[in-house]
């Protein structure tokens, strides 16, 4: 198929995975070449578009993993395997991979920003060799909250691994926000590291705060917004900060430029 960024075009969608009640993984038959942390604006027609990262990629497929929550996210729920999916992208900025090789790195999400860092962890467990350590904190609300159990189970023997729950602890998890965690990442044994956080706005506040408070400095720190969209290709305003278009210079941000962007 000729790819034209512009124009959704029709997907067929391969399989889906529950992953939460309210949290499906759709796997979607899609060859296009995408950079980790990327997006593409998925839609039905006459019902809807809306901005979804990549979650994973592999031969021949992309994956989203999509949070139900209004007109068009309804809408994918309600499609299985076989089914069309209509996209267009891949957008935006990705994650600094060439900056990330060969230091430490730590990675923080809360709830569905794990899916954004999803195919980054999948790629450095799959290349052990490029990082010099990775630390993830990955924060859910609840059991019945947890995503990507068998990836989670992966990086858990990859990585240096911390998952949390709000509430109390369980088997394999730790209780609290993932804020409460941070101090554990040995930042000062690091030579030269950087850190990315993925989460809601307030989460994200949060987060930058304690990192600040440890000492880490702004332009260590890697951000990715989730910001209403709606051209995702710099036309319609939609996504503007102040004089930043978050479609076209974001999703990911250095912290440097995102510290003035979280509302
Ligand atoms: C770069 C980027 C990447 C993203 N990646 C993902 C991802 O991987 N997975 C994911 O699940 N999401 C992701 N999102 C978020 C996703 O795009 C939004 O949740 C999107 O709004 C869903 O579209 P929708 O049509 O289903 O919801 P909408 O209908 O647009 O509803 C969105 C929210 O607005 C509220 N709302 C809708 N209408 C009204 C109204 N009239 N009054 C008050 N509130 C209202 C809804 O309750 C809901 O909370 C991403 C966003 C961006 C910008
Ligand atoms: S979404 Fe239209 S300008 Fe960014």
């Amino acid at each position: 198929m000729n790819h034209n960024i512009m124009l959704p075009a029709p997907y067929r969608i391969l399989g889906v995975t529950k992953e939460t009640k309210a949290e499906y993984t759709f796997r979607v038959a899609c060859d296009v070449e995408t950079r980790h942390g990327q997006f593409f604006q998925l839609s039905i027609p006459k019902v809807g578009e809306a901005p979804i990262s990549v979650s994973a990629r592999g031969e021949g497929y992309l994956e989203f993993t999509i949070r139900k929550v209004g007109r068009l996210t309804d809408g994918v729920f309600g499609l299985a395997a076989g089914d069309t999916l209509f996209m267009r992208g891949p957008y935006g900025t990705s994650w600094p991979l060439d900056e990330f090789r060969h230091k430490d790195l730590a990675l923080i999400a809360g709830g569905t920003g794990l899916a954004p860092l999803r195919s980054t962890l999948r790629h450095f467990a799959d290349h052990p060799g490029e990082v010099r350590s990775l630390h993830l904190i990955a924060g859910f609300k609840d059991l019945d909250s947890v995503l990507f159990a068998e990836d989670l189970a992966r990086f858990r023997e990859a990585f240096h691994t911390i998952a949390t729950l709000d509430g109390a602890a369980a088997p394999g998890f730790e209780a609290g926000m993932v804020t409460a965690h941070i101090h554990k990442i040995p930042f000062a044994s690091f030579e030269d590291y950087n850190v990315a956080v993925v989460g809601p706005p307030v989460m994200m506040r949060f987060v930058a705060q304690e990192l600040e408070d440890l000492g880490v400095p702004d332009e260590k720190i890697w951000v990715s917004f989730e910001r209403k969209m709606s051209c995702a290709v710099g036309k319609c305003g939609h996504c503007k900060i102040d004089e930043t278009y978050v479609c076209l210079e974001g999703p990911v941000f250095n912290y440097t430029k995102a510290r003035g962007l979280l509302d």
